[in-house]
């Protein structure tokens, strides 16, 4: 249902990026026209660095995953070297989807159709029938490969392009919110084993990954959530608290919520409860970092970050953004799990249904106002989304990165700037 068309002569040679983005408003079309989509596709998805899965989920040699790119279909493979492969699920014979199903342990996948045979590394092995070939070359006809794979902290990143910026290079001042996230497992590391839950929304995935950092809307949009829960997080939100919004560059950007747990001072108290409530987890944070930075990083919690384009942090949950169309998005969710923490992650899952489950009362609510926001757009006028909010008041912390109020629309300008220049690019 693209409604909505681009301000831009037909015909002309290239969009001109700067008539739809300006520093503090963005033209409606950016969300609904299907030309701008596949634009995107081309190059934000199939250019740079897409988070696509966990080492966690293929721990043992042969393990796979079904993942995806976007709308392209991947499979992340763990060989039999130990090495991880993303290939792209699609057989060189006839383009049929090699593997349907979504997780397992194999060394080799056979094409359902016609029954060529590719080992776990995407070499083609064999085919049917081998006396209709003649002068084939079986190397030129393995699986296509996502050109470059790269692995922070056991987040699995692929690029469709050979060329480009480094993994590090991409994440840049983001790597810090997988750093935090990590030292939150007395063991370092996070383990992606609780499964995921899918939820399709009609709305274009910009509304979403703007959202996911938007600290304006969960005072009005979560009230239900809040009262039920009786949760504090609703006032991390309000009008006095010291959180601050982030924008780390290249579209990366955050809710960092860390002030206000500091300044309440209650280990824990960022996943609502205390010290006594987990004291198993709390024994092997002290054993393994010592009291006092034990004391520090429970006080401070998890990160809620958005690592453009598609991975997004949200304290006791990973989000998983898959742009299908221009307004269709699917959301991956999961709860984090800790590695060494098993009566955390209970706690986690159990959140974790609650919050953005089948039934759940979060994530319906954001739900609710993506759709609304794409069928708001077939409303012509007024052409524009407004994005000044706290704009006087943005400033830089120490660490040079631009700073906001948590009601400001900081990430969202700083997600729009490094889009545009991609965009430009
Ligand atoms: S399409 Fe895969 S073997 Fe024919
Ligand atoms: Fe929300």
């Amino acid at each position: 249902m693209s409604i909505e068309t681009a301000p831009m002569t037909s015909g002309a040679p290239a969009r001109r990026w700067d008539e739809l983005i300006e520093p503090d408003r963005v033209h409606g079309s950016l969300y609904a026209d299907e030309a701008i989509f596949r634009e995107e596709l081309e190059k934000i998805w199939f250019r740079g660095w897409v988070y696509v899965g966990h080492v966690s989920e293929v721990p043992e040699i042969n393990d796979y995953v079904t993942k995806s790119i976007g709308p392209m279909p991947v499979l992340m493979v763990r060989d039999r070297t130990g090495a991880i492969n993303l290939l792209l699920n699609r057989c060189p014979h006839r383009g049929n989807q090699v593997c349907a199903i979504e997780r397992g342990n194999r060394a080799s996948f056979t094409c359902p159709y016609h029954s060529w045979t590719f080992s776990n590394d995407g070499r083609l092995m064999g085919y049917a029938y081998p006396d209709g070939y003649e002068g084939v070359d079986k190397s030129a006809l393995g699986l296509g490969r996502v050109a470059r794979t790269g692995i922070y902290k056991g987040f699995v990143f692929g690029s469709m392009a050979a060329d480009g910026p480094s993994l590090e290079e991409h994440l840049g001042g983001a790597r810090e919110a997988i750093d935090i996230l990590v030292s939150n497992s007395p063991e370092g590391e996070v383990e992606i084993t609780a499964g995921f839950l899918k939820h399709k929304a009609k709305a274009n995935w910009k509304f979403i990954l703007e959202n996911e950092v938007d600290g304006y809307h969960p005072a009005f949009v979560h009230t239900s959530i809040f009262q039920v829960a009786e949760s504090g997080i609703g006032n991390l939100y309000g009008p006095d608290s010291t959180a601050v919004t982030r924008d780390f560059g290249n579209g990366h950007t955050e809710v960092d919520l860390r002030p206000e747990f500091r300044r309440i001072g209650q280990p824990l108290g960022w996943f609502g409860t205390n010290e006594k409530r987990l004291p198993d987890y709390v024994a092997r944070m002290n054993a393994a970092y010592g009291n006092d930075r034990a004391r520090e990083i429970m006080i401070a919690g998890t990160p809620h970050t958005m690592i453009f384009p598609n991975l997004f942090i949200a304290e006791i949950q990973l989000f998983v953004l898959q742009p299908m169309a221009v307004d269709e998005t699917i959301q991956h969710v999961t709860a984090l799990q800790f590695k060494g923490a098993p009566d955390l992650n209970r706690r986690m899952r159990q959140q974790t249904m609650g919050s953005v489950g089948p039934a759940g009362l979060l994530l319906a609510d954001d739900t609710e106002m993506y759709e609304r926001n794409q069928r708001g757009l077939a409303a012509r006028n007024p052409e524009w989304l407004y994005l000044k909010r706290g704009r006087h008041r943005e400033r830089h912390d120490e660490q040079g990165y631009l700073i906001g109020h948590s009601t400001d629309e900081v990430p969202s300008r700083g997600i729009w700037r490094h889009y545009r220049s991609l965009m430009e690019a």
